[in-house]
């Protein structure tokens, strides 16, 4: 089966002894229809010829951002825009830490810099370089930056040790590549658009629902549950250090609220739901974070309910059912982008995406709420985002770096649908 057919994909080898199993690499993405150009850096030549990739890629090889006469023929910006995909394999520490600083002093990295496709790498490096220090905190980085790391697999390695750190062998790279250029539509795009001056949600407008709401039983009583607005408020955070314009409307919580945030406190989710329907008429992106009580008393007394109210047969409260804010948004005529959110305590995916198409939802967010380290009152918390096409498992990690992980993600899957959303907010 030809999976990669005319795909265009620049293999970059950096200077390390797993080089020598690069031309099996592009072997095996020509044999799968892809057209590949390979680019060397000085120091891969000193392990792998570059007439050997010549020959197995069917192209001329780059090897110098000073070569005029391949200049002249593909610049090194031409290549860049050429590439569908950049692969670097094998990927030395050194070479993960010059693309993460943003060094360009050779065409690899001039490439990298310059290139709009998707980066993917197959790190390649002695067990305990790939546990360096410095190398962790590279990969952190390009990881924050859209980068795919591939590998590296554990096993003996050329130095006589063994550990992690050999490079992923030729045939799963190539499975991996077709995984890539199956990502559903959206996440693909991570890198293949220009995030705005001013951030990726520049001149958009954002509504968050963050909190509980209170269900009045009488002037002194409520219904309610302990939602802290944590993630909520940490959301609206993300947003706005994203650029956006952010209105928050939230139920009674102890958060402070982020700098930059217009909010509207609510009580009830009668409150909210009115709050919610006024503020989407000029909204990009609506993001329910809130823990809407689904029930209500039916009436609220006027006065304080005695115990002596409630005679032999007791207290009965007769509950009727609240809105559904988040459905109410997306039902709009025209609505904005819509993301709830569902706490699950079992079969969370099956549960969470029967949500996103009942409630009518572009995406949702799911929490584990059996997991006791993570969730309400916590400051960490690990979630899936589910769309119509795919899902995406986000780790554990404080809430204050899951938002703006949630931000980034929303903003690269729906760049498109944002831009067309309501174009009077795009800040000129
Ligand atoms: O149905 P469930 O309560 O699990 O759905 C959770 C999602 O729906 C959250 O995004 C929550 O903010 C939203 N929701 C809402 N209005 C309700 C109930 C839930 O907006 N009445």
């Amino acid at each position: 089966m030809i999976q990669l057919q005319n795909r265009r994909i620049l293999v970059g080898i950096s200077g390390g002894i797993a080089a020598y199993k690069t031309p099996q690499l592009v072997r095996l993405l020509r044999q799968a229809g892809a057209d590949v150009i390979v680019v060397m850096t000085a120091n891969a030549a000193r392990f792998v010829t570059a007439t050997t990739l010549q020959a197995v890629s069917g192209r001329p090889v780059r090897n110098d951002l000073w070569d005029p006469a391949a200049e002249a023929q593909m610049g090194h910006i031409e290549l860049a825009r050429w590439a569908e995909l950049v692969l670097i394999a094998p990927a030395t520490a050194d070479r993960l830490a010059r693309i993460a600083g943003g060094l360009a002093d050779d065409l690899l990295g001039a490439v990298c810099l310059a290139t709009r496709a998707p980066i993917a790498v197959a790190p390649a490096m002695n067990q305990v370089m790939w546990e360096a220090a410095p190398t962790r905190r590279n990969l952190a980085t390009l990881v924050a930056d859209g980068i795919a790391v591939i590998g590296p697999e554990s096993g003996d390695q050329a130095c006589g040790e063994v550990g992690p750190g050999r490079m992923t062998e030729p045939e799963s790279l190539l499975e991996a590549v077709v995984g890539l250029f199956e990502v559903p539509p959206g996440l693909s795009e991570l890198r293949a658009v220009t995030t705005p001056p001013g951030g990726s949600l520049s001149g958009r407008h954002v509504v968050i629902t963050a909190g509980p709401t209170r269900e009045a039983i009488d002037p002194v009583r409520y219904i309610s549950n302990h939602s802290s607005g944590k993630q909520g408020y940490a959301i609206a955070a993300a947003a706005i250090a994203a650029g956006a314009r952010v209105t928050l409307i939230s139920g009674p919580v102890s958060e402070p609220v982020p700098a930059g945030a217009a909010l509207i406190p609510v009580e009830s989710a009668r409150d909210m739901h009115a709050a919610c329907l006024e503020a989407a008429g000029d909204c990009d992106l609506f993001i329910a974070v809130a823990a809407v009580a689904d029930y209500r008393p039916k009436t609220a007394a006027d006065r304080k309910i005695k115990k002596s109210d409630a005679g032999d047969v007791g207290l009965h409260l007769d509950l009727v059912e609240n809105p559904d804010i988040v459905a109410s948004v997306a039902a709009l005529p025209r609505r904005p982008i819509v993301v709830g959110f569902a706490a699950e305590t079992h079969d969370a995916m099956k549960h969470a995406r029967a949500k996103l198409t009942r409630k009518g939802l572009d995406a949702i967010i799911v929490n584990d709420v059996s997991r006791t380290d993570i969730g309400f009152g916590s400051d960490s918390n690990a979630v899936t985002l589910i769309w119509a096409e795919g899902e995406l498992t986000l780790e554990k990690q404080s809430k204050a770096s899951l938002a703006s992980e949630i931000i980034d993600r929303l903003a690269a899957l729906f760049v498109r649908q944002l831009a067309h959303t309501n174009p009077e907010n795009v800040a000129h």
